[in-house]
């Protein structure tokens, strides 16, 4: 069943009834100012870091679910009726409601009582500041007289501590109204000097700024009194909860239209500059005001939005497909590219199932999210990854997490996550292929950001090799640490006391335990960088290299290897993980892929074999689950894994990260047909027609699927930010479709199934626009390439100095 349906032409999922089975959220801002808003006005906002600059608050697992946002209520003041446009939080039945989600904005229309009101919540490019772009319309014969409430509740800036330091932060509210603006300036008397604000466009009838003077004691936001009253006491306490809300009185005659523009946002005034008069605590509104000013008018508002509308554009025309099949277009044209520049935002750090107030941004997550957006924004990317490398720790490891405020490594969570230096070698090889500016390799980067400790980017890269290699086990193995991809196997931590981290308590030296995963991943960066150095000319350095990766491949496949697939780990009594041995968990998904990507045993037939092994094991029609069978109880050697339920979670559920690997390695062994079905099996919108056991949104990926151990095999859980919106984009679009930088310039490679007649396909890559042609003419995936008319050997298009370039692909000859 679907709640409502793509718009592809609009670049919009439209959802045509609120009652989603969970709310289906979507992103506002792009730089410096989010929201997260969801189908029913649900969500809220934030400058740079959900934790420290939170500007209106949410509770998470509330009841209802998702109340509280940025709600509107009308209501009509000669009846006294009032109703929630946006459906929450009033839930009266409307007609004709959609929310239209878009690229950086939602729309939320509906009709009551002959009454149409549209809202459109967007973040202008390059603004701090977000915009409710509200037309109402009278639609009956008769004139109608409606009150407008608009409404938020502030957050009193750091989230955690606005949730639970209440003896302070009751006390310590702050609100100024001027012209029809709403301030909150809570702590701007001491150590602040950022406030947010509230404008309207109309002139006010009056404003609440206090919650219970708004909803009334013991009331909620389902029916304020304020609203059932249509009155406002202009509350101005200090203390409490300090909430932002105008009322506004429109009369509409029939078939009137007016638009009313409200702006939330966030601004800093210089340090001495707070106050004025001076002398005074009233917000100097010098440099606020003409930005307040400029964005109410809506000549203003309409070129923000068209303005927004150009840049997603622009990021999306960097690749656009058609294909044979609607939901690979729908997924690789709009939705899976709009993820993935969320991911780049975001991280892991706040989305329905993120709060906000945990992770900062993951070191291996941030790595990994470069690989899906590196094409659409390579400037931030390369900022991105020199804020990452200076999280480094001189020995190589790193801090797992960073804070974005402050991009510092986090020292509560640390380091040891072994895997962790990995990926900075492949996002740096990602970058250069992209972008080939082999300049940021001389870049001066120091090391856990401490002054004077810079070396070039180039030593960090080897480095994060080097540490591998210092970090070696019994077998020849890389330990693990803390834990590797899967936070949750923790082979060191023992942990038997409730409510312990089970990746930073680790009780065991870590000198045992070894990762397959760790192998896999190593032997690729050390392959990346041998690649990267021998471009510099350094040969010596890339022979060595070359022989470290080779080394490691083959460790793995005496060591890692089970008979029928790789192992996924030595435990800290240096017993096999993932082996036919073990009573549970005997097959993982990660090294299949992870060794199949890295090369470990394609000669030798073990890539094929292990390939079956995960067809026969682990696939489902749901995806492919990441370990079987799962852990029916808690192992204290194994760790977090075995804390969930079987088929939750990194037990046994669809953890739908891993499972571009799979679809990656099929495409390496030439099974087009396979690695399309994997890829179908887990695309959102392939999935949009069973909605109702899906559960989340349709248009972006979820970070697992429950897996057949459960009772609810097929939901999916913890959408938006997860690295599986990065690896699905480059299974499709790389291997699949094929189409894939490298070093020396732009590769095509299809790997198809049989039933696709081809594809079509531009791209933008290194300032030339390739218009590419895939056609097939028998079956396979044999290939023959000509660029403009000319045949070429290899799959590598040579660089030609023009705008536009075009390369046909002959499939399935010879
Ligand atoms: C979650 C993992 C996640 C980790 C991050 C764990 O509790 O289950 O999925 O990667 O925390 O630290
Ligand atoms: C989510 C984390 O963000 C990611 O880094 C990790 O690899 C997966 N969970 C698997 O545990």
């Amino acid at each position: 069943m679907r709640y409502g349906y793509f718009d592809d032409e609009n670049r919009e999922y439209v959802v045509t009834r609120p009652d989603t089975p969970l709310p289906w959220i979507n992103y506002l801002g792009m730089e410096d100012y989010f929201g997260l808003i969801s189908n029913t006005a649900g969500g809220y906002s934030f400058y740079q870091d959900a934790r420290l600059r939170r500007l209106t608050r949410y509770r998470y697992n509330n009841v209802p679910l998702d109340m509280g946002g940025r709600y509107i209520y009308l209501r009509d003041d000669r009846q006294g009726e009032f109703w929630s446009p946006t459906w929450m939080p009033t839930r009266h039945e409307l007609e004709d409601y959609a929310c239209r989600h878009g690229m950086g904005y939602t729309r939320i229309g509906s009709t009551y009582n002959e009454i149409r009101a549209d809202m459109r919540y967007f973040v202008p490019p390059g603004e701090t500041l977000e915009i409710w772009d509200l037309t109402l319309e009278n639609r009956s014969n008769e004139e109608r007289v409606l009150s407008v409430f608009s409404s938020v509740e502030f957050c009193l800036w750091e989230a955690h501590d606005d949730a639970t330091n209440f003896q302070r932060n009751l006390n310590i509210g702050e609100i100024e109204v001027a012209d029809s603006v709403i301030y909150h300036k809570t702590e701007y008397r001491e150590r602040r000097n950022h406030f947010a604000y509230f404008a309207c466009s109309e002139p006010l009838v009056g404003y609440e700024t206090q919650r219970e003077a708004f909803l009334g004691p013991y009331r909620g936001w389902e029916a304020p009194q304020a609203v059932q009253s249509g009155k406002t006491s202009q509350s101005l306490r200090v203390g409490w909860s300090p909430v932002g809300v105008h009322h506004i009185r429109i009369s509409l005659k029939p078939g009137e239209q007016r638009q009313v523009i409200f702006l939330l946002g966030y601004h800093e005034n210089p340090e001495a500059e707070k106050f004025s008069p001076r002398g005074t605590q009233t917000i100097n509104k010098r440099t606020v005001a003409p930005l307040i000013e400029k964005y109410l008018q809506p000549e203003v508002v309409e070129t923000a939005f068209t303005s927004l509308q150009e840049t997603w554009e622009q990021l999306l025309d960097i690749f656009q497909v058609r294909t044979p099949d609607e939901h690979v277009d729908r997924m690789v044209n709009i939705w899976n590219a709009y993820q993935c520049m969320v991911t780049f935002n975001l991280s892991r750090s706040a989305s329905y199932f993120e709060s906000g107030i945990g992770r900062g941004m993951g070191f291996r997550d941030s790595n990994q999210d470069l690989l899906g957006f590196v094409q659409m924004v390579p400037d931030r990317a390369r900022q991105r990854i020199l804020d990452l490398a200076a999280t480094q720790l001189e020995t190589g490891g790193a801090y797992h997490q960073y804070q974005p405020l402050t991009k510092h490594g986090n020292d509560a969570v640390g380091g040891d996550f072994n895997d962790d230096p990995a990926w900075l070698v492949l996002a740096v090889a990602a970058y250069l292929k992209e972008t080939a500016d082999w300049g940021i390799l001389d870049e001066q980067v120091p090391y856990d950001n401490k002054p004077g400790t810079e070396t070039s980017l180039l030593e960090h890269l080897d480095r994060c090799i080097q540490y591998t290699l210092d970090n070696i086990g019994p077998h020849g193995l890389p330990l693990i640490g803390r834990a590797d991809w899967n936070d949750c196997l923790n082979l060191n931590t023992f942990s038997s006391k409730p409510g312990e981290s089970f990746q930073t308590s680790s009780t065991q030296d870590g000198k045992v335990a070894e990762s397959v995963v760790i192998a896999a991943l190593f032997t690729m960066a050390a392959e990346e960088l041998s690649q990267i150095t021998k471009h510099l000319g350094l040969a010596d350095e890339s022979d060595r290299l070359k022989g470290l990766a080779d080394g490691m491949a083959a460790t793995t496949r005496r060591y890692g290897w089970d008979g029928a697939w790789f192992l996924r780990a030595y435990d800290h009594f240096g017993k096999e993980v993932g082996s036919k041995s073990c009573a549970e968990g005997k097959i993982f998904v990660e090294p299949q892929g992870l060794c199949t990507m890295a090369g470990i045993g394609l000669g030798e037939g073990l890539a094929e074999t292990a390939m079956l092994a995960v067809e026969r094991h682990l696939a489902t029609e749901h995806g492919v689950l990441l370990l079987q069978p799962a852990y029916s109880e808690y192992y204290l050697h194994l760790g977090e894994i075995s804390s969930y339920p079987p088929g939750n979670k990194e037990n046994a559920s669809v953890f739908c990260h891993t499972n571009p690997w799979i679809m990656i390695s099929e495409a390496i062994l030439g099974h087009g047909d396979r690695a399309l079905d994997y890829y179908l099996r887990i695309n959102p919108s392939k999935r949009e027609v069973i909605s109702d056991l899906h559960r989340s949104e349709p248009y972006c990926y979820a970070q697992t699927i429950a897996g057949r151990d459960t009772d609810h095999f097929g939901e999916a859980k913890n959408s938006w930010l997860t690295g599986t919106a990065a690896w699905n984009y480059v299974a499709i679009m790389q291997w699949i479709l094929g189409i894939r930088p490298d070093y020396d310039g732009l590769r095509v490679e299809p790997v198809l199934p049989d039933s696709w007649q081809g594809f079509s396909a531009t791209r933008k890559f290194r300032g030339v626009i390739y218009d590419i042609e895939v056609v097939r003419q028998g079956p396979g995936n044999a290939m023959m390439l000509e660029v403009e008319g000319e045949p070429i050997e290899g799959t590598l298009i040579p660089s030609i100095n023009q705008e536009h370039v075009a390369v046909k692909v002959t499939l399935g000859k010879g």
